[in-house]
């Protein structure tokens, strides 16, 4: 529905279709296959200046809001997922320090990284530290005019390929989540360590790592906003902006399994006309398109609500989450299923969509903690009503 959508949008919209098109699509069954980090799609981004479409201006950003953002994402996840997250977990790193940062810290990292020249990364989570990020082990003590941060990171999405991290760590464990502080720490400060990248079953181009701690010194200046005790509740409000963004990746892969879904069945030949034709398959279709659409309705309106500087996202933010990341589960496994034996195939690109869309229930919160985070809001907004 394009009507809806301003200029702006359209524009980012054709810029990045555009984009998908010409880098993404070519290379997306060779890099599941191998594994290597899409650069090219990167060095597209950066010439056409999407690297930094989040960013504020004054930081050498393009200021174009989250709806921007998300219309981007969606429009490259249509073509892999995997070259999506690169490109979304590339703004959740950089979103603690637009959203939290000093003033220094964004004149600092933040042109950099609106440029393309740098990509930073989140490190939130741990081996025992998952849904319950504010469990953290990883310890940050003061030490002068430094910090010295000692622990393990476990999922650092895009680990090998960033040079920047926004790292979560606790500097008073008795206090929990009033304890957790974010610091940002660059690749080369010694400490830094880069650890295994796991196996993964979808988004097999993007490098997820552990990462580790040992003794790694940072100055006080990089203690992000400058105090101490905030990092959870950076790492929440963080989250709240970026889980529509992660939505939209979702929604992405939905609309482009729809789209191949749609190509074959009109394409394919049983009893002597395309299955298409047959109202079975029509009513699988009618559902897929009706839930992509849904899913852009809510990822679209959680994005314009942060764009418009709605107070308290948390729970349409979730919302857009669980419904466009369990939709672009849904309709991929649909997708395949229209395929049929084919589509269980690796000659043919549809089960790289279901297994790229796996992870999206999974991480930025699993569907399961989106539903406590909608939950716990219905319940608040009861009380208050
Ligand atoms: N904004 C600001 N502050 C918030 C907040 C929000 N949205 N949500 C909670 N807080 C504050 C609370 O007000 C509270 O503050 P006080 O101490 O002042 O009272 C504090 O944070 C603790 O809040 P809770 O008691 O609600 O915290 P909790 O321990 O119960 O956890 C949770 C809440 C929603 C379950 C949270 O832990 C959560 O979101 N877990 C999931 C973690 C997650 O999403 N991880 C994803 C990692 S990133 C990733 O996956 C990306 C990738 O690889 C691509």
């Amino acid at each position: 529905m394009d009507e809806l959508l301003t200029k702006d949008n359209l524009h980012y919209r054709d810029l990045a279709r555009d984009i998908a098109e010409k880098h993404v699509k070519p290379i997306a069954a060779e890099l599941d296959r191998t594994g290597e980090y899409p650069w090219s799609v990167v060095n597209a981004l950066k010439e056409e200046g999407m690297m930094g479409v989040w960013i504020p201006k004054d930081y050498g950003g393009a200021g174009a809001g989250l709806l921007n953002l998300c219309i981007v994402v969606e429009q490259i996840s249509r073509k892999c997922g995997g070259i999506g997250c690169t490109y979304v977990v590339n703004a959740l790193g950089s979103l603690p320090i637009v959203l939290a940062g000093t003033e220094e810290q964004k004149k600092k990292y933040l042109p950099d990284i609106a440029s393309g020249k740098k990509l930073i990364a989140f490190c939130l989570s741990e081996k025992n530290a998952g849904s319950d990020a504010g469990s953290l082990k990883a310890r940050a003590e003061r030490d002068g005019d430094d910090y010295v941060i000692n622990g393990d990171k476990k999922w650092t999405t895009n680990g090998e390929a960033a040079s920047i991290y926004s790292v979560f760590a606790t500097v008073n464990p008795e206090r929990g989540t009033r304890g957790v502080t974010a610091f940002i720490v660059e690749r080369e400060t010694p400490g830094f360590e880069l650890g295994k990248r796991e196996d993964l079953m979808g988004i097999r181009c993007v490098p997820v790592n552990e990462t580790h701690f040992r003794n790694c010194r940072v100055s006080a200046s990089e203690l992000l906003g400058g105090a101490e005790g905030r990092g959870f509740k950076h790492a929440m409000m963080t989250l709240d902006v970026a889980r529509p963004f992660v939505a939209a990746q979702g929604l992405g892969i939905a609309q482009g399994a729809l789209d191949l879904a749609l190509e074959y069945t009109k394409e394919r030949q049983q009893f002597g006309q395309s299955i298409a034709s047959f109202q079975g398959i029509q009513f699988m279709l009618a559902d897929m398109a009706t839930q992509v659409e849904a899913a852009r309705h809510l990822v679209y309106t959680a994005a314009r609500a942060v764009d418009a500087g709605v107070k308290d996202v948390s729970k349409i933010s979730a919302m857009c989450k669980v419904f466009a990341t369990d939709t672009a589960m849904k309709v991929s496994t649909d997708a395949v299923q229209l395929f049929g034996g084919y589509g269980y195939c690796r000659d043919y690109p549809i089960e790289k969509y279901m297994r790229d869309a796996k992870i999206t229930q999974i991480y930025e919160g699993t569907n399961q903690i989106q539903r406590m985070v909608i939950g716990r809001a219905l319940i608040k907004e009861g009380a208050s009503a």
